[in-house]
């Protein structure tokens, strides 16, 4: 059997990990400042996440929801403390797509409506509802398509106000990254987040921050919506929840009434994710790793800001990207391959960085010094025009 080939793979076998750094089976070390697609919050194979499942392995790895798990409890608790949402509800499941098809169907439970608004160049996942608020017709399969959503330009503000005055009454819920990140890094203006909650709060519709990508602590903040100064009524959270152990949930404002049957998965909150979710919080925590993105994201930009030849340096924390001129396009490329330097990229030309929180200062100073002598290599050595 072949596999169903649907992803674009560049050539390495990728067979250790530690830390912010990764080997190749031929012993060839790199700089992941891609974690894994966002999915490394704590950094490779952290020690006591790694202690942290293998002891839970050895006890129990899965019994299905039917019964009491307190690591879910203990989860939930944790997350309250570490997010500063204390009184919210935690839902798990195991995907960032999954997450977000609960947020919408859960809006749309609470308040019986059905439109959903969402925005030019958003991601939220590639099952049913999640991939129709999706802006990448190249996703969207005709049994996804809907009326139902509507797609207004991201951080237009007067256009938000247009549709809530025309749609206001049947608007079940918006959806919104804080950052967009498959997108290009999209900061969502903290007044428009703002304009955001008082629509849905004047009518009744439900405000979803999908925090896949841009949150647990990506931005500096937990959620990268927390810079708006509001509350949304759903977070929902996949990625850096597990470092690459598969878990997702989304948090429920208390103002939302749980109703058994209405959301439910098989998966979802098992021993063996909740043990490997609380590690990641226990480490955020203990080894302040939001303050380090903070820190280290600042040193990056400043410093990306400084090369003339890259433009529109932009992010939070550590969720960074900039523009690279057409002279440049081989730059991504160059840096994997020159450099050893994992990065990642929004079409048609944005290098997205998305490293472990835990990338150390000396480090984002080695992939400072290699993007300067791979745009060097480039503006001296110009590709031969076609
Ligand atoms: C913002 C956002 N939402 C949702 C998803 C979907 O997550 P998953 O691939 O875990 O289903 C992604 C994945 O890239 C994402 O970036």
């Amino acid at each position: 059997m072949n596999l169903f080939d649907v992803y674009t793979i560049n050539e390495i076998t990728i067979v250790k990990a530690k830390g912010s750094y990764v080997w190749d089976d031929k012993g060839e070390q790199y700089l992941d400042l891609y974690g894994g697609h966002a999915v490394i919050s704590i950094g490779h194979t952290h020690p006591h996440w790694v202690n942290r499942i293998e002891e839970q392995l050895e006890k129990i790895a899965f019994y299905s929801n039917s019964i009491r798990i307190p690591l879910q409890q203990q989860l939930a608790e944790k997350l309250g403390k570490v997010s500063g949402k204390e009184d919210y509800q935690l839902f798990l499941c195991n995907s960032g797509a999954e997450a977000n098809e609960n947020a919408l169907k859960l809006a749309s439970f609470h308040n019986g409506r059905k439109k959903v608004v969402a925005f030019s160049k958003s991601f939220h996942g590639r099952t049913s509802l999640a991939v129709a608020v999706t802006d990448n017709k190249n996703y969207v399969a005709p049994v996804n398509e809907t009326g139902n959503v509507i797609f207004l330009p991201f951080n237009d503000e007067d256009a938000l106000e247009e549709c809530f005055k025309e749609n206001g009454k049947v608007i079940s819920s918006v959806i919104i990254e804080g950052i967009q990140g498959v997108g290009g890094i999209n900061v969502a203006d903290d007044s428009f987040l703002r304009k955001i909650r008082s629509l849905c709060d004047e009518n009744g519709a439900i405000y979803i921050a999908d925090s896949v990508q841009c949150g647990y602590g990506r931005s500096g903040k937990f959620f990268s919506h927390d810079f708006a100064g509001v509350n949304a009524d759903i977070y929902t959270m996949a990625k850096g929840m597990g470092n690459g152990f598969p878990v997702a949930g989304i948090i429920v404002a208390p103002h939302i009434k749980p109703k058994h049957f209405q959301l439910g998965t098989t998966f979802g909150g098992n021993h063996l994710a909740c043990a490997a979710a609380l590690a990641v919080l226990e480490i955020i925590e203990e080894e302040k790793l939001m303050g380090n993105a903070v820190m280290v994201g600042k040193y990056i930009r400043d410093e990306l800001g400084s090369i003339p030849q890259l433009k529109n340096v932009r992010g939070r924390g550590l969720m960074i990207g900039f523009d690279v001129p057409e002279e440049l396009k081989d730059l991504k490329k160059n840096l994997l391959w020159n450099q050893k330097i994992f990065t990642g990229e929004a079409k048609p030309n944005v290098i997205r960085l998305l490293p472990s929180l835990a990338l150390k200062k000396r480090d984002a100073e080695q992939f400072i010094e290699s993007i300067k002598e791979e745009i060097h290599n480039l503006v001296s050595t110009p590709n031969p025009v076609s």
